[in-house]
């Protein structure tokens, strides 16, 4: 089947609502669980998607892509990303488009061949077991991925390790705000933070303020919008989402500083300066 821009078909619609809200998702593995949440809608992903997952395209357009340069996506499912980057992809060296579902990948490499994409590979691989070599990206997307990656601290601090000095690291997903969200992070009402999270924690999709915390911390903000959007057959409902761009900072460090210390689910990371006066994360003295 022909990757084009995807249309609304309501048999398309209905097998795509099986697998989000009946069929059960088996697997003792968050690979094997993934695969059987997608295996049975991948063909028709990208149409219900484009309703549901907003922002994609406003964010990944909006991105500058340098000549010659390495773009990693992490979680990138069927590759739609590459289209929504338009004919800034072409002066790219390397596009690695990483994910853990193979069928959602299937569609992402039949895509990049119907496209001519030759610079583009797919890799079947966790988001944080990927590897290149330490500041060697260019930029790093994360579109709609995050929330679905159970160790999310990984994820975004393998992100941070592969980004140059400089680099941009660009996530578009759903969030709830805290209970008493800090300026500027828009507050979500108790209704919204209750409901949201449990509806998308059916599918394993797990909504957080943390993300937004720990971006920030890590990457200089260039880019932070919050908005809410559109559920497909729920004309009530909004579901809130963020934009967020950052970039690591080209700066030296002091690694004596309380604020170079970030905390991950099970240990205590902190800034290390490099020889190349780079800020890599390492593991630290304390765990939590
Ligand atoms: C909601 S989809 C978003 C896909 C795509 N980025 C998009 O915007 O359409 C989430 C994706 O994250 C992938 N994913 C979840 N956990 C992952 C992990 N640990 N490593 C790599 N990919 C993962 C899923 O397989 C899925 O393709």
């Amino acid at each position: 089947m022909s990757i084009t821009s995807p249309r609304i078909k309501l048999s398309e619609d209905l097998k795509v609502l099986w697998h989000l809200l009946l069929r059960p998702v088996r697997g003792h593995t968050h690979a094997e669980r993934l695969e059987s949440f997608y295996r049975g809608q991948a063909d028709s992903y990208d149409s219900f998607r484009s309703r549901l997952l907003h922002g994609r395209e406003r964010l990944i357009g909006s991105l500058e892509f340098p000549d010659d340069g390495v773009w990693v996506d992490m979680g990138a499912g069927t590759g739609e990303n590459v289209v929504f980057a338009g004919d800034s992809v072409s002066r790219l060296r390397a596009i690695h488009l990483v994910d853990l579902a193979p069928s959602l990948l299937e569609v992402a490499q039949r895509r990049m061949q119907e496209r001519a994409i030759t610079q583009a590979r797919v890799h079947l691989c966790d988001a944080t077991q990927f590897e290149l070599p330490p500041a060697s990206v260019d930029v790093i997307t994360f579109s709609y991925s995050l929330t679905m990656i159970p160790d999310w601290f990984e994820a975004i601090l393998v992100a941070q390790r592969l980004l140059k000095p400089g680099g941009t690291i660009a996530v578009v997903d759903f969030t709830v705000s805290r209970k008493f969200a800090s300026a500027p992070q828009r507050q979500h009402h108790w209704c919204q933070r209750t409901f949201w999270t449990h509806w998308f924690a059916f599918d394993n999709v797990f909504l957080t303020p943390d993300h937004l915390a720990m971006l920030t911390r890590l990457f200089q903000t260039e880019r932070l919008e919050q908005s809410s959007g559109r559920v497909p057959y729920l004309p009530l409902l909004r579901a809130p989402f963020y934009l967020f761009a950052g970039r690591k900072s080209r700066q030296r460090c002091d690694p004596s500083s309380s604020e170079n210390h970030v905390f991950s689910r099970d240990s205590t990371y902190e800034f290390a300066s490099q020889s190349s006066g780079d800020c890599q994360l390492r593991p630290g003295r304390g765990t939590v």
